[in-house]
């Protein structure tokens, strides 16, 4: 009974395979492989964008601070939802390879930004003030970090608030694969066809060892991005196998399966969890993971036997408390983990 996240579960054995393709024989170092073209290509074709610039990196937060770093100038403002991974979880890493650009939070339910939020915090920015930060981009995280999506319509909306304030936009895409795959839209339609340049497209979270694409869908940041990536180390020699990962997501839209199968997943618990009286389900659950409260109690028991998830607060304290957690389901997540799961929590 897994659900602490989806970095908790291992990897699809495709993406294996293909590593394993990958490694006999040799090939051009840093990128310059034909295995990495093809993976390149394969995101161009799915995304319908013939002249994005495609880049791999291992890792999300790599990914979210170098695309930042190309769209943000040091004395920017980048702005993003209060809860946002960059905020909360990246040590200061899009402040950092951007020379000081800094987030400027903006509150909204559910993990998401409403456009009259987005355009508040514009309002607010001190822009042509020598003092203050100037605006800078925004950036979306879809799935966000709440388990709730953004449709095209709603990136659309945010977009439109910041074209016309003349910012780019970035879209935090880790869990990009999840949103597409319960949406039921195109790629396209939920990144540059809705006004996102930037693209942080996360596979590690759905099924890869580590390999993370940056798609800028206009190339003409592309050798910015290739020297960002370079003096952060992650231009990897041996790029092949950060490319043939993406080359099995992308392979009969293996990376759509594996997320459809976790969502379909967690619409199961989250089903089950709603049925049950003691169970309160803090967001709506629109992808592959969910806020609930529980009685600690519960939680008590539900560790004691096996149940491994993480805890928003502490164990300790009276039982019949109210305690959040977060619950996190992946393509190797099973229906009997989810019932057994819930038999324990009822
Ligand atoms: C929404 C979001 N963005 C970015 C990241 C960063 O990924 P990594 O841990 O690979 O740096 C995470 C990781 O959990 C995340 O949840």
């Amino acid at each position: 009974m897994w659900f602490s996240s989806d970095n908790a579960a291992g990897v699809a054995p495709e993406v294996l395979l293909a590593m394993t393709n990958a490694a006999p024989g040799w090939a051009m170092a840093y990128g310059n492989d034909e295995g990495t073209s093809r993976a390149a290509d394969m995101i161009r074709d799915r995304f319908e964008a013939p002249e994005a610039a495609v880049y791999f990196v291992a890792t999300g937060t790599a990914a979210n601070s170098l695309a930042l770093a190309c769209l943000a100038e040091p004395w920017n403002a980048i702005y993003c939802h209060q809860s946002a991974h960059i905020e909360e979880d990246e040590c200061n890493g899009p402040e950092f390879f951007s020379g000081g650009a800094k987030l400027a939070l903006i509150p909204g339910e559910h993990g998401r930004m409403l456009p009259e939020g987005l355009q508040a915090r514009l309002d607010r920015t001190a822009q042509g003030d020598v003092h203050g930060a100037q605006r800078g981009p925004l950036s979306i995280t879809n799935a966000t970090e709440a388990g709730t999506l953004y449709d095209p319509s709603a990136v659309d909306a945010l977009s439109a608030v910041a074209m016309k304030a003349d910012v780019s936009v970035h879209m935090d895409g880790t869990r990009f694969a999840y949103a597409v795959a319960a949406l039921g839209c195109t790629p396209a339609e939920l990144s540059w066809k809705a006004g996102v340049d930037i693209l942080c497209l996360g596979a590690t979270k759905n099924g890869a060892i580590a390999a993370e694409a940056v798609i800028l869908f206009d190339p003409k940041l592309a050798w910015e991005f290739e020297l960002r990536r370079k003096r952060a180390g992650h231009l990897f020699s041996k790029m092949r196998f950060l490319a043939a990962q993406f080359e099995a997501m992308m392979t009969d839209d293996l990376w759509l399966e594996l997320a459809g199968r976790a969502n379909a997943t967690a619409g199961r618990l989250a089903d089950g969890l709603s049925k049950l009286s003691h169970a309160n389900l803090i967001h709506p659950v629109e992808a592959n993971l969910m806020f609930v409260e529980l009685p600690r109690r519960i939680h008590k028991s539900a560790r004691a036997k096996g149940a491994a998830y993480a805890l928003i607060g502490d164990l300790d304290g009276p039982d019949d408390e109210m305690l959040a957690c977060r619950l996190v389901c992946s393509a190797q997540t099973t229906g009997e983990e989810v019932d057994a799961f819930l038999k324990v929590i009822t």
